[in-house]
């Protein structure tokens, strides 16, 4: 703060000027204010400019830039007042100097901030970022928003944003609710169907964020809108395909089924239509006791035929007891021995304890000897068949089909030759056999898997070609007496 003569001579200095300008009184005093301006301010005679205005209209005011006495610069904020005595006459100013470089220096690097960040929204194409009143008016607008809405700046910017709503949202009260939703939560996040400029519609991700100031007026919401079209539809069409690759997988299956099925029975019922007409054409001889085994045998098998199909339905009649799977497998021992020949090795390795379940200790012997069977034609140069029990606890999940808790298991492997995955994906249809013909009818593990499934189990299969095959049979550990009896 300092005071100049009429015609600008410094006749005043103080402590603060001295700080600012560098100029000790003694310095300055006598001297001509305008020293403190730049080169070109002084030649354009801004300094007496300023005089006069102030003197004319009783204050100047301005911000520029003003020069030290070691000649750095510095933006300042500058007040000048006339002074008069009572008579009116004017006798100097009275001019007070702020340095506010820093302010300035602050307001340049927030403008420059701020430049930087509409440049980055601007530049967004990907995403429609804009800014809306807390009314849902539209303030701003970037690049993407024109790109995915297909509206420019000039005709979004005031209006309401429910315009990129369908006609039954905006019925529905959709967009004030997700103003409301937004300004409640603080954020509101869906998606759904939008319209763009041009009527066409598409599948919109879309984010609210409510905005509020450091008092938490809310001044507003920011929303960003991603056009997820593409990624739904590509989402729905894999969707249709695994849907019809399931179909025809299926409708594959049955007609393997169907065709096993009528060609079996096909078979069986010649060779008894035949016998009946041989019967028929000597209707005076004694039948002929070959012919009529012959029909019989072929009756039989057509009905166990049946029973296996009925099996893989799961609706075999079954007579579920309660049985320690352990003991099972040891009266069936003198059995099972007799499926293997010499060249494979028989293993036992059964648990120490193992909970009882309900089972149909017929069809479980069965089940035990399809699967040894299997694993003695998968060795025909000979190997180890291992049949082990082991009572485990599965976790929620953990074989998807069965619920958590105690399960008796039975696993029976081989290192015989393996199966591709192609062939372990179908090995439990029924009439599915990589046996020569007249060799497999393909009906073992489709009455292994009829069994479990029906016994309420379900069953694993791990095996690859050159790497053996272990398939394990879990049984639910029936809880409802004493439960796990300790051997
Ligand atoms: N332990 C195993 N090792 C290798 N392949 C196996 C094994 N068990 C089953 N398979 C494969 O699964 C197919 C189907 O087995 P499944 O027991 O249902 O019928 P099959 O043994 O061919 O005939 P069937 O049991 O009626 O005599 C077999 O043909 C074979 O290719
Ligand atoms: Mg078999």
């Amino acid at each position: 703060m300092y005071m100049l003569s009429p015609e600008g001579i410094v006749n005043s200095w103080n402590a603060g000027a001295q700080r600012f300008k560098g100029y000790t009184a003694e310095e300055i005093i006598g001297q001509h204010f305008s020293k403190f301006y730049p080169a070109e301010d002084q030649e354009s005679g801004k300094p007496s400019r300023a005089l006069r205005i102030a003197a004319e209209q009783g204050k100047y005011e301005e911000e520029g830039w003003r020069v030290h006495k070691n000649g750095r610069r510095f933006w300042a904020s500058v007040v000048l007042d006339p002074i008069r005595d009572d008579a009116g006459q004017l006798i100097g100013f009275a001019k007070i100097t702020r340095d506010v470089t820093e302010r300035r220096q602050a307001q340049e690097a927030l403008r420059a901030s701020e430049e930087r960040f509409r440049l980055l929204v601007q530049g967004v194409t990907d995403y429609a970022i804009y800014m809306l009143s807390p009314s849902g008016q539209v303030t701003n607008w970037n690049q993407g928003a024109q790109r995915i809405k297909g509206y420019t700046e000039n005709e979004v910017l005031g209006t309401s944003f429910s315009r990129f709503y369908t006609p039954e949202d905006q019925e529905a009260g959709i967009p004030a609710a997700a103003l409301r939703k937004a300004a409640d939560d603080g954020r509101t996040e869906m998606e759904g169907w939008r319209v763009r400029k041009d009527g066409t519609r598409f599948w919109a991700h879309v984010i609210i964020d409510a905005i509020r100031n450091d008092m938490g007026d809310l001044i507003g919401f920011a929303k960003i809108t991603r056009d997820i079209t593409e990624r739904m539809e590509t989402a729905r069409a894999l969707e249709q395909a695994r849907e019809a690759l399931f179909q025809a997988q299926k409708m594959d299956a049955i007609g393997k089924l169907t065709g096993g099925i009528a060609h079996d029975f096909n078979n069986l019922l010649a060779v008894i239509v035949s016998g009946l007409e041989r019967l028929k054409s000597r209707p005076d001889d004694a039948p002929n006791p070959k012919v009529l085994a012959s029909m019989e045998r072929a009756a039989n098998r057509a009905s166990s035929l049946t029973e296996q199909l009925l099996a893989f339905a799961r609706k075999q009649p079954l007579k579920r007891e309660r049985h320690n799977l352990n003991e099972l497998l040891r009266t069936f021992d003198p059995v099972l021995q007799q499926v293997t020949d010499r060249t494979v090795r028989v293993h036992f390795n059964l648990a120490a304890t193992l909970g009882e379940v309900m089972v149909d200790a017929t069809q479980f012997e069965v089940a035990i000897l399809n699967l040894m069977t299997n694993s003695r034609d998968a060795m025909p140069k000979g190997g180890n068949l291992t049949v082990s029990t082991e009572e485990v606890i599965l976790r929620p999940g953990e074989i998807p089909s069965l619920p958590a808790g105690r399960y008796a298991k039975v696993t029976v492997s081989d290192d015989g030759d393996g199966m591709t995955a192609e062939v372990a994906a179908r090995a439990f249809e029924p009439f599915f056999t990589t046996k020569p013909v007249g060799e497999g009818t393909g009906m073992g593990l489709s009455q292994v898997f009829g069994f479990v499934k029906q016994s309420d189990g379900d069953l694993t299969i791990h095996s690859a070609p050159g790497q053996g095959t272990s398939i394990s049979v879990y049984l639910p550990v029936d809880n409802s007496l004493e439960s796990g009896k300790a051997e």
